[in-house]
């Protein structure tokens, strides 16, 4: 055990962590010192990374949107490892598309499902593993799309506002038992979660998260796209003891995304109104326009 490693000697569970944000994050864990179970419907992917990291990172098939699959899963930790330090709850999908009219009623309630249930019986589950302990960190996958409209779809969007929610609602009621509860909210990340809601596979697939990148190099302030490890390092900073006095929050990464307009682009906005010689309550009507329709 190396001293200066984060997360030495501790077990960490990370569902969805075959691909993208989950397994940089299962990567990054290791090499700071954790033992890590990945839990994930991709049997393949899972077995391959099993063998890749052997000895520091076992694969359980789970699917996270079936309880029973969940109750198994924390069954299958504490008989290998005894304990549970950090779940991270990462698996998911962009899931139900389009306007209102268009989405199937149940493909709502399994977007639904997937991106804010299967957190609910995780989290109900590693509790008797993380209770007796008195320590446990819980860390949720939210997004951007949680704190704001017109990110992504009607039911992730609603299911991720949800999540964020839950988040706060677990950290009033675990600090007690000194288990803490924090989500992430990243902005646009090149991953094949994009790819996926294109129904492309295998070499398509992978090769997709290169022209996600390009898409979203200009889509905020930070002018590159998200990367799976810019998340891990949060999920990093929230696993350690670093973020002890942490609980119920919502770190945001989306380098920038959602901050706001520019003063810049606001000027200019207002420059091009203010030229048109407008009568100063025209104007300023105009300039407060702007600012709700932003
Ligand atoms: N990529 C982004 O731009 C972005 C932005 C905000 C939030 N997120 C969130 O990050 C998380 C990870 O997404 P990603 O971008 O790395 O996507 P990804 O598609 O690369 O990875 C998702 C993983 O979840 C697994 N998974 C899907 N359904 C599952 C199920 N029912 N049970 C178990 N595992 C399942 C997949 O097999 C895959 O390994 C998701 O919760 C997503 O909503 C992603």
């Amino acid at each position: 055990m190396e001293a200066n490693k984060r997360l030495n000697g501790t077990i960490a569970l990370i569902t969805g962590g075959v691909s993208g944000i989950g397994r940089a994050t299962v990567e990054l864990f290791i090499q700071e010192g954790a033992s890590v179970v990945v839990a994930d419907i991709d049997e393949k992917g899972g077995l391959q990374l099993q063998e890749k990291w052997s000895g520091s990172c076992i694969f359980k098939r789970t699917d996270v949107t079936l309880e029973e699959d969940v109750k198994e899963l924390m069954k299958f930790v504490g008989k290998k490892h005894g304990r549970l330090d950090c779940l991270f709850n990462n698996a998911g999908a962009s899931g139900a598309h389009g306007n209102f009219e268009e989405i199937e009623t149940s493909e709502f309630f399994r977007t639904m499902t997937l991106v804010l249930g299967s957190s609910f019986m995780t989290i109900k589950h590693a509790i008797p593993l993380m209770k007796p302990q008195g320590c446990g960190t819980i860390i949720n996958n939210a997004s951007v799309a949680g704190l704001f409209a017109g990110y992504a779809g009607h039911a992730y969007s609603t299911a991720k506002g949800g999540l964020i929610q839950l988040t706060k609602s677990a950290a009033t009621e675990l600090a007690q038992y000194g288990i803490r509860v924090n989500c992430i909210c990243p902005g646009g990340i090149a991953t094949p979660l994009w790819g996926r809601s294109f129904d492309l596979l295998d070499d398509a697939l992978d090769s997709s998260t290169l022209g996600v990148a390009k898409a979203l190099a200009n889509a905020q302030p930070i002018q590159r796209s998200g990367l799976p490890i810019d998340v891990a390092k949060a999920a990093l900073w929230l696993a350690s003891e670093d973020s002890s006095f942490v609980t119920g929050q919502s770190i945001v990464v989306d380098g920038g995304a959602t901050v706001g307009k520019s003063w810049k682009e606001f000027n200019k906005a207002v420059k091009s109104i203010a030229i048109k010689s407008m009568p100063k309550t025209e104007l300023i009507k105009a300039v407060l326009g702007i600012k709700r329709g932003r």
